[in-house]
């Protein structure tokens, strides 16, 4: 059975990667900074046999990351997602681009964003990298965003893109320095998608989103290792 390890599980975008890889029959760790607060989480892993385990993580705490990987105890990993994210202290559906715009950065909310969005990737990957070596198909995938791109910026979103295209730099270098050790790892684009982060306006339901990354995370492997990728297959520019 393949085993897949999603953070952020416990509401949209993560939710709905854990909702479909474990209908589908996979193993998967499910980790949120509060479970006892994941009722739709709880819900799917009671019903799934023992196949959804919960795990708590919170991503601005080195120690909690340790004791996750403790806590798995070796066990291989095919894909690990990492999915969590933040706007910033002000979220973007509630009118946070203002506290992330030219001459009116709030530079804490930067600070927390680069935190969950760009550091605490490459400290779970650091963290599990043995689970994954250990892996079957030894994919590692980081849910970005193509407001992180340099190449065709959004405009605004200074704290949010940059911290997107800081972790986009950790991946694509990851990609060349795994590649020997037979590992895949590429960033991915879900599109604008309907969660709290991108609300209630955004075109795409997270069941599409998923139902496509689901496809690009199928298809990943050495060829492609490096790329950043969107929901419908198509690359996105850097
Ligand atoms: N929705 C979109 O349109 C869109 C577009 C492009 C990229 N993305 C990216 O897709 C990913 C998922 O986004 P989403 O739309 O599902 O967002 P969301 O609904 O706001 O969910 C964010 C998730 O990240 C978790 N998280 C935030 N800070 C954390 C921390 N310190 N420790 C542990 N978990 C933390 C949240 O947990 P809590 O519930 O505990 O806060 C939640 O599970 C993010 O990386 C986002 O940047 C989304």
């Amino acid at each position: 059975m393949p085993s897949i390890l999603v953070t952020g599980a416990n509401r949209g975008l993560g939710l709905e990667f854990v909702r479909q890889y474990a209908a589908d029959g996979w193993r998967v760790y499910a980790c949120c900074r509060d479970p006892g607060a994941a009722a739709g989480l709880c819900d799917i892993a009671g019903k799934s046999g023992g196949r959804v385990s919960i795990h708590t993580l919170s991503l601005v705490d080195p120690a909690s990351i340790r004791a996750l990987a403790q806590g798995l105890d070796g066990q291989p990993i095919d894909v690990l997602v990492n999915n969590a994210g933040t706007y910033g202290l002000k979220g973007f559906a509630d009118g946070g681009m203002q506290a992330q715009a030219f001459g009116s950065m709030e530079y804490d909310g930067w600070e927390h964003a680069f935190a969950i969005n760009t550091m605490a990737p490459l400290r779970v990957i650091e963290a599990l990298i043995g689970n994954v070596a250990r892996s079957d198909q030894k994919k590692i995938f980081t849910v970005s965003s193509s407001m992180g791109s340099i190449a065709e910026p959004p405009g605004g979103h200074l704290a949010y893109g940059s911290t997107k295209a800081a972790v986009n730099f950790v991946m694509s270098t990851l990609a060349m320095e795994l590649r020997d050790r037979g590992i895949t790892v590429m960033s991915l684009h879900p599109g604008w998608v309907e969660t709290d982060m991108g609300g209630s306006t955004a075109p795409l339901k997270p069941a599409q989103s998923i139902a496509g990354l689901r496809k690009v995370i199928a298809n990943a492997s050495l060829a492609t290792t490096g790329q950043f990728i969107g929901w419908d297959g198509k690359r996105v520019p850097w």
